[in-house]
């Protein structure tokens, strides 16, 4: 990981209006603004079709920041110092014409030498004529360096990601190309790597001699809210598993990796997902939220949400079992399975190890409840579990699951923000936490039957955890999904 100060740079927002900015960016650069080892290397233009002045996006921003940050005259001095905000009304080439002069009119003033961060805060089909129109008045390339961060979803199907990752190439080196998956800036996430490779404990453990199944599990208490229009055009698959979970199962999965860099890391990411066995029809369950109750108040259904069609055949809920072809993980299920309206909020990983021996214990220890059981929590409550069995003092050998807790909150307190990580990485050009282009196509390759039309929906009452018939997916191998 590179760990320098970054290079002073101009950081270019396209979106800059919307929800993204506002409530994670900008909060994400002024902290990074906040300490001394980054303080003043970045300058800031929120591009949109809006057309505010720099006084009026400035208002806007110190809104966004919050009460505290507006009492703040250093907030405000930064604000006013540091951000710009230039429109792109109708986007035309001469509008992308004034983007080019503005941008180096901000860098003779402020005397940057010439670095730039794009930054697409866009929806999907904004990515591509935004790569093409910064190309085309010259902006793909700059005096200093040029990034380009492109936000998740990275295409639509395996197809349209090919084709993205074309046009990008046209303009910039993979080098220059950050694809961001917030979820890998999660520190829990990041700390997959420190916990594997950073004890010798786990490694000769880790794989299909002593572990019996792995679950990945994202679950949602909300409905899609205000995003039903989105929504319906992603569903569950496009939005959670192609991407954020299966970017978990490829550092949950990976052999060490030659060093923590993003080649390195990647590499054996890619390994674990050109692994994946071609998915069967009876390999996943997708599901969709039906009206239910929660804490005596009724949940309207998915089909009652705004902004999306009666007749809608949109997944709120996947459930998938992948199975790993590789030395390591031959004969392993992962099961992974993400939903809206799921009676929590939590991501969580569950290592169940397999069970020893039973012989000694007969008849104290029934094979399948009390095996070793490593739970990682990736949020809310972060930290890890560790199942494992003891004695019960007094007569006899009678056995008790107790668990060893470890909390992030405990130790470290409050955890960072992953936009905060992702971002000051593309500042330092450190690829390790971003996804590459060879990674993101075989992850679409390996949903492209999920996403074929016919296969069967299924529904659930929200607040459930999912339709039953997902049970199907653990029980052939004698498992079941943990809900606590
Ligand atoms: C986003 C999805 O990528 O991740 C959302 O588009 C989802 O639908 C969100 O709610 C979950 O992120 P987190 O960090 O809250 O788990």
């Amino acid at each position: 990981m590179n760990r320098g100060y970054p290079d002073r740079h101009l950081v270019v927002i396209f979106g800059a209006t919307g929800d993204l900015a506002h409530r994670k960016l900008i909060p994400a650069l002024h902290e990074i603004e906040k300490s001394a080892a980054t303080q003043g290397r970045a300058i800031i233009l929120g591009v949109a079709r809006a057309s505010h002045t720099d006084d009026q996006y400035r208002r806007l921003v110190i809104e966004s920041l919050g009460k505290s940050a507006q009492a703040d005259p250093r907030v405000v001095e930064w604000v006013n110092r540091s951000i710009f905000f230039q429109s792109l009304g109708d986007q035309s080439r001469y509008a992308y014409e004034a983007l080019r002069v503005r941008i180096e009119q901000i860098e003779r003033s402020r005397d940057l030498p010439g670095n730039r961060i794009f930054y697409l805060a866009l929806p999907l089909p904004a990515f591509a004529p935004t790569v093409e129109s910064l190309g085309a008045v010259g902006l793909d390339r700059g005096p200093g360096w040029t990034r380009v961060v492109i936000e998740k979803p990275f295409g639509h199907d395996l197809a349209s990601a090919v084709s993205l990752n074309a046009l990008l190439h046209r303009h910039h080196d993979e080098q220059h190309i950050f694809r961001l998956d917030h979820y890998l800036g999660k520190e829990t996430v990041q700390n997959l790597i420190a916990f594997r490779f950073g004890n010798a404990l786990w490694e000769p453990i880790w794989n299909r001699d002593r572990i019996a199944c792995v679950e990945i599990t994202a679950a949602e208490e909300l409905g899609v809210e205000s995003r039903g229009a989105f929504y319906e055009k992603a569903g569950a698959v496009r939005d959670i598993i192609q991407n954020h979970l299966l970017q978990v199962v490829g550092l949950v999965a990976m052999d060490p990796p030659a060093g923590i860099d993003g080649t390195s890391v990647s590499n054996e990411k890619l390994k674990v997902l050109r692994s994946i066995a071609p998915l069967r029809e009876d390999d996943f369950i997708l599901g969709q939220y039906a009206p239910g109750e929660a804490g005596g108040k009724t949940l309207p259904g998915y089909l009652e949400e705004p902004g999306v069609a009666p007749d809608s055949r949109t997944e709120t809920y996947a459930a998938v079992r992948l199975a790993i072809n590789s030395w390591r993980w031959e004969g392993v299920p992962f099961y992974l399975r993400t939903g809206k309206r799921l009676p929590r909020k939590t991501t969580k990983i569950v290592v169940t190890f397999r069970c020893p021996p039973p012989a000694v214990f007969n008849p104290y220890i029934v094979c399948g409840n009390e095996s070793n059981r490593l739970t990682i929590t990736l949020q809310p409550n972060e930290g890890f579990n560790l199942a494992f069995q003891v004695k019960i003092p007094g007569e006899g050998m009678r056995l008790h699951t107790q668990e060893m807790r470890f909390r992030y909150a405990d130790t470290f307190g409050t955890l960072p923000e992953a936009y905060q990580t992702l971002l000051l990485d593309v500042m330092r050009g450190d690829h390790t936490l971003f996804v590459r282009n060879d990674e993101v196509e075989t992850a679409w390759q390996v949903c492209e039957p999920l996403l074929r039309p016919g296969v069967p929906l299924h529904s659930y009452p929200a607040a459930s955890w999912g339709p039953r018939q997902a049970d199907s997916l653990v029980e052939p191998a004698g498992h079941t999904w943990v809900n606590q």
